[in-house]
Formats: structure tokens, C-alpha cells, sequence
């Protein structure tokens, strides 16, 4: 009976991983569709992979985890949005193209909150053509600190989505590759003392 009881658990959790997975694999796909030429094959957006975000996560992980949960939003919520726009103003979101941990970026360290979604918006509109809702998206992302409120729904989305991949990463809820990133680091910078 135990044994049933068991069996049927383990079963209810291996449905539950496949759900989950194809979820995950559906997801993959639509940002594949919406910025696999341009955005995720750009040699800028891949050096995001280099930077620390919150935690454990580089903004590269980050960043595609804001557009998973943009698109995960909107579906439970039926909020009809442009999922395009929605996908590559996620993407492009903190696209400040620096690690605001390093030394050199102190000062703006402390200001990064207020100062990111400027650099950002500046950096994606050098490298891709943006519509005027992903720039609205780069630009609110941080709303309420940026005071003046996002004007598209797409940019709520994200906005909301930020913020919650943002604490999830705080807490250690989500983690990413970051702690290795910084050995790999400390050992190319212990290599290149020696
Ligand atoms: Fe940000
Ligand atoms: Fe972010």
C-alpha cells in the first residue's frame, strides 16, 4: 500500500519536472524567436555573462530570467502585450555593459539604481533598433525610482518581473554561476601575478 502510495508520488513529481521542463523549453524557444539573430548572438550581450547581478546570477541569467517571468506574467494574468517587445526589452533591460561589483565602478555603485536604466537604454539604442516600447521598457524598469511611471504594459510587465527575479536572486532563491565566475576570475588574476 505504502509502496502504491509512493510509487504514485514519484510519478506526480516526474509529470510535474516534464510539465516544468517543457514550460521552460517552450519559453527558450519564444526568446530564441524574438532575439536569437541579433540580441543573444551580439558579442555586447554576451559579455553580460562576465557580470555579477544580484547573488549568484550574472546579469546574462538575470536577464533571461526577467524575460521568462515577463512571459510567464503575462500568461497568468491574460494581459495581452506585444510578446516581441515584451522578450527583447526584458533582454535588453540592464544592458549597462559593466560590473557595477568592480572597483572601478564604485562611484557608481553607489548611484547604479538611480543611473542604470540611462546606460542601459544608451548602449541598447548603439547597438540594436528599438521600438519606442522597448525603449520604454529599458527606461521604467526601475520605476518608482526613475519617477516617472512606464507607459506601456509591456513595460509594467517587466518592471514587475525585475523586481521580483531581483529579490528571488537576493535571497538565494534562484541561483545562477556567479560564485564560479569569481573563482575563474580570482585564478586568471592569481595566473597573471605569477
Ligand atoms: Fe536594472
Ligand atoms: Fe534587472
Amino acid at each position: 500500500m505504502a509502496e502504491r502510495h509512493l510509487g504514485q508520488r514519484s510519478k506526480k513529481g516526474a509529470e510535474r519536472w516534464k510539465k516544468h521542463f517543457e514550460r521552460q523549453k517552450e519559453l527558450h524557444r519564444q526568446i530564441k524567436a524574438a532575439a536569437g539573430e541579433d540580441i543573444l548572438k551580439s558579442r555586447n550581450f554576451r559579455t553580460t555573462r562576465e557580470h555579477i547581478q544580484h547573488g549568484n546570477m550574472t546579469v546574462n541569467n538575470h536577464c533571461m530570467n526577467v524575460a521568462k517571468y515577463s512571459l510567464a506574467f503575462s500568461d497568468k494574468l491574460h494581459i495581452t502585450c506585444n510578446r516581441k517587445e515584451l522578450i527583447r526589452g526584458a533582454l535588453l533591460h540592464d544592458y549597462f555593459l559593466y560590473d557595477w561589483h568592480d572597483e572601478e565602478h564604485v562611484k557608481l555603485y553607489r548611484f547604479h539604481g538611480f543611473r542604470h536604466p540611462g546606460v542601459a537604454l544608451k548602449n541598447a539604442s548603439q547597438d540594436y533598433r528599438l521600438t519606442e516600447r522597448e525603449k520604454d521598457i529599458i527606461r521604467k524598469h526601475m520605476w518608482p525610482l526613475t519617477v516617472v511611471p512606464p507607459m506601456c504594459r509591456e513595460a509594467w510587465i517587466v518592471s514587475a518581473a525585475d523586481k521580483w527575479c531581483s529579490l528571488m536572486e537576493t535571497f538565494h532563491m534562484h541561483r545562477g554561476h556567479g560564485a564560479l565566475l569569481q573563482k575563474l576570475r580570482t585564478k586568471r588574476e592569481e595566473e597573471g601575478d605569477r
